[in-house]
C-alpha cells in the first residue's frame, strides 16, 4: 500500500516572549500564526499522518490505493498542505472526505499547477461553467435601448468556451474575451484531448478530455507529452500557410486536428478576442466584467492591480464578478463589485450551497496563501457547521440523497465510499447526479435556511438573484468570522 509520503513545511512560531514556541504544519497563513515566525524545517510524512494532523482521523485503505508513489513538486506539496489546512479551517471532517478529493489532491491537481507548465497559468475552461453568472449579469443589467452593452471576459482561456456561452446567454450584448496568452497552435487528438503549442513546437499545456473523464495526462504525463509532440510534428508539416492574417488554418488526419490561430474560429459579429494582460488593456468602457478562475493564481499585489485596472475600464454602475468555481459550475464562490463615480465597491460575497458538503476539493482550491475569498468561505462554512442541530440534520439529508442516487454510501466505520467503485464512475454522469441533489436540497429550502442561520450570527445576508447565499463583504463580516477561528 502506498503511503503517498508528502513533504511538509513545519513552521515554528514564537509567541513574542521567546520562550513559548509552538509549531504548525503547512503554511504560515494569518489564520495559523499568532506570533512571529521563528523558523521552518521540511520533512516527509505519510499522507495519512497529514490527514490525522489536519482532520483528526486517518482514512481507510480504500482511499489510499490511489495515492501516487514518488515526488511531487514543491508547489504540489504546499498545495496539499494548504488545502487540508483550509478544510480544517472550515471545520471539515475526515468522515466527509470523498475518494475523489484524495485523487484530485494527490494525482490530478499537481499536474495542472503552474509549476508543471513553466510557471504559466493553464488556459483551462469548460462549456457551461459560468452560465449562472451570465444569468446574474442578465438580471442585474437589463438591455439598454441606447447602446449595445459590453461584457469583458477576463482571462477567458483557450478554447474560449465560456465566452461563447455568454454570447448565447446575453443576446444583444457584445462580448470581449481577453487573455494574456492565446497559444498560436492548438492540437486536438482523436480522443478530444488537446494541447497548446508555440510556433517552435514547444508544448505549452496539455488537457485531458474532461467530458470522458480521461486521465490521459495525469496518469502518464511523459507518454502524453511524447504522443502530442509526435502528432504535432506530423501535422505541422502538412499545415498550409494562413490564407489571411486573421483567419485560422487547420489540417486533420485520422481524427487528429492541428489548428493555427484557433481563436479566430470563435469570433463573430458580437464576439471579439484581444490578447493582452488586463492590466495593460486600453478599450472603451464596458458594462460588466467577469474574472473567474484567474485571480487565484495571482499574489495579493497583482490581484489589487487587476481590480484597479477594472475600475478604470468599467462604466459607472458597471459590475465586476471575481471568483472561482468548478469546471462544471458547482462549488461557486465570488465577489461582485460595482463601480460608483470613482471606485469599485464590493457589493456581495456569494457562494453556492454545495460548497458546504462538496464531493471535490474546489471550495478550498487556492494557489496563494493570502486568498481572501477562500478563507472567507472556509470561515463561513465553519460558522454554519457550528450550528449542530442544523448541521446534523443537513448531513443526514445529504447522506440519504447521495445513497439514493447510488453515489456514496458510508462504510462500517462511517467513511464515504463510492457505490460503483472509483474507476467505474464517469465524471460527467457523477457531476449530473451531484448537481440534481443540490437542486433538490435548494428546493427543500436549505439555501434559505443557511441564509437565516447567517443572519442569526449577526450577518447581513440574502439569497441572491441566481440562488446563491450572499453576505456583505467588509469589516463587519471579517469581525464576525474572526470570532470563529
Ligand atoms: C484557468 S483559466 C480560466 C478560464 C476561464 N476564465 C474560466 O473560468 O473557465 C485562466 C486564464 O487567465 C489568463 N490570465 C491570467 N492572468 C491574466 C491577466 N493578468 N490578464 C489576462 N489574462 C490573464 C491565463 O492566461 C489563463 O488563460
Amino acid at each position: 500500500m502506498a503511503s503517498g509520503g508528502r513533504r511538509v513545511w513545519i513552521y515554528f512560531y514564537n509567541r513574542g516572549n521567546g520562550a513559548n514556541l509552538f509549531f504548525g504544519v503547512g503554511q504560515p497563513t494569518g489564520s495559523i500564526s499568532p506570533g512571529t515566525l521563528a523558523g521552518e524545517i521540511m520533512m516527509t510524512i505519510p499522507f495519512n499522518s497529514l490527514m490525522k494532523w489536519y482532520l483528526d482521523f486517518e482514512l481507510p485503505d480504500h482511499f489510499l490505493e490511489q495515492l501516487p508513489e514518488g515526488r511531487l513538486s514543491d508547489e504540489a506539496d504546499r498545495f496539499i498542505c494548504r488545502t487540508l489546512g483550509l478544510m480544517k479551517e472550515a471545520g471539515f471532517s475526515a468522515f466527509d472526505v470523498t475518494p475523489l478529493m484524495v485523487r484530485q489532491l494527490t494525482a490530478i491537481v499537481p499536474h495542472y499547477l503552474p509549476s508543471s507548465w513553466n510557471g504559466k497559468i493553464p488556459p483551462l475552461t469548460a462549456p457551461g461553467r459560468h452560465r449562472k453568472l451570465d444569468g446574474y449579469i442578465k438580471k442585474s443589467l437589463p438591455k439598454e435601448s441606447r447602446k449595445k452593452r459590453v461584457l469583458l471576459d477576463i482571462g477567458c482561456g483557450i478554447p474560449p468556451l465560456t465566452t461563447v456561452d455568454s454570447a448565447e446567454m446575453l443576446s444583444g450584448w457584445k462580448i470581449i474575451g481577453v487573455d494574456s496568452a492565446f497559444a498560436e497552435f492548438i492540437l486536438y487528438d482523436s480522443e478530444e484531448n488537446y494541447g497548446c503549442f508555440s510556433p517552435a513546437g514547444e508544448i505549452l499545456y496539455l488537457q485531458s478530455n474532461l467530458w470522458h473523464g480521461s486521465r490521459f495526462y495525469s496518469d502518464n504525463p511523459e507518454s502524453a507529452r511524447s504522443h502530442f509532440s509526435q502528432l504535432f510534428q506530423a501535422l505541422r508539416a502538412e499545415l498550409a500557410p494562413p490564407a489571411a492574417a486573421k483567419k485560422s488554418t487547420s489540417v486533420e488526419k485520422e481524427g487528429n486536428r492541428l489548428i493555427h490561430n484557433h481563436i479566430a474560429d470563435f469570433e463573430s459579429d458580437n464576439v471579439q478576442f484581444l490578447k493582452a494582460d488586463i492590466r495593460e488593456l486600453k478599450i472603451p468602457l464596458v458594462d460588466a466584467a467577469r474574472c473567474m478562475n484567474v485571480l487565484i493564481y495571482h499574489p495579493g499585489d497583482a490581484r489589487k492591480q487587476v481590480r484597479a485596472a477594472m475600475t478604470n475600464l468599467l462604466e459607472k454602475d458597471g459590475l465586476l464578478m471575481v471568483g472561482t468555481n468548478n469546471l462544471f459550475g458547482l462549488s461557486c464562490r465570488y465577489t461582485v463589485y460595482q463601480r460608483d463615480e470613482k471606485n469599485l465597491r464590493p457589493r456581495e460575497f456569494s457562494f453556492s450551497l454545495d460548497n458546504l458538503r462538496p464531493h471535490d476539493i474546489l471550495p478550498w482550491y487556492a494557489l496563494q496563501e493570502d486568498d481572501e475569498e477562500v478563507l472567507c468561505l472556509a470561515r463561513l462554512t465553519r460558522l454554519i457547521r457550528s450550528d449542530r442541530s442544523f448541521w446534523n440534520r443537513f448531513q443526514r439529508r445529504v447522506d440519504r440523497l447521495l445513497a439514493d442516487a447510488s453515489i456514496y454510501h458510508r462504510d462500517t466505520n462511517g467513511f464515504l465510499k463510492l457505490v460503483e467503485g472509483d474507476s467505474a464512475v464517469s465524471p460527467t454522469s457523477l457531476q449530473q447526479r451531484v448537481e440534481s441533489i443540490w437542486k433538490q436540497l435548494d428546493e427543500e429550502g436549505y439555501t434559505h435556511e443557511v441564509a437565516a442561520l447567517l443572519q442569526s450570527a449577526g450577518l447581513h445576508r440574502w439569497v441572491n438573484c441566481v440562488g446563491d447565499i450572499a453576505v456583505i463583504p467588509g469589516a463587519h463580516l471579517r469581525k464576525v468570522l474572526a470570532r470563529q477561528s
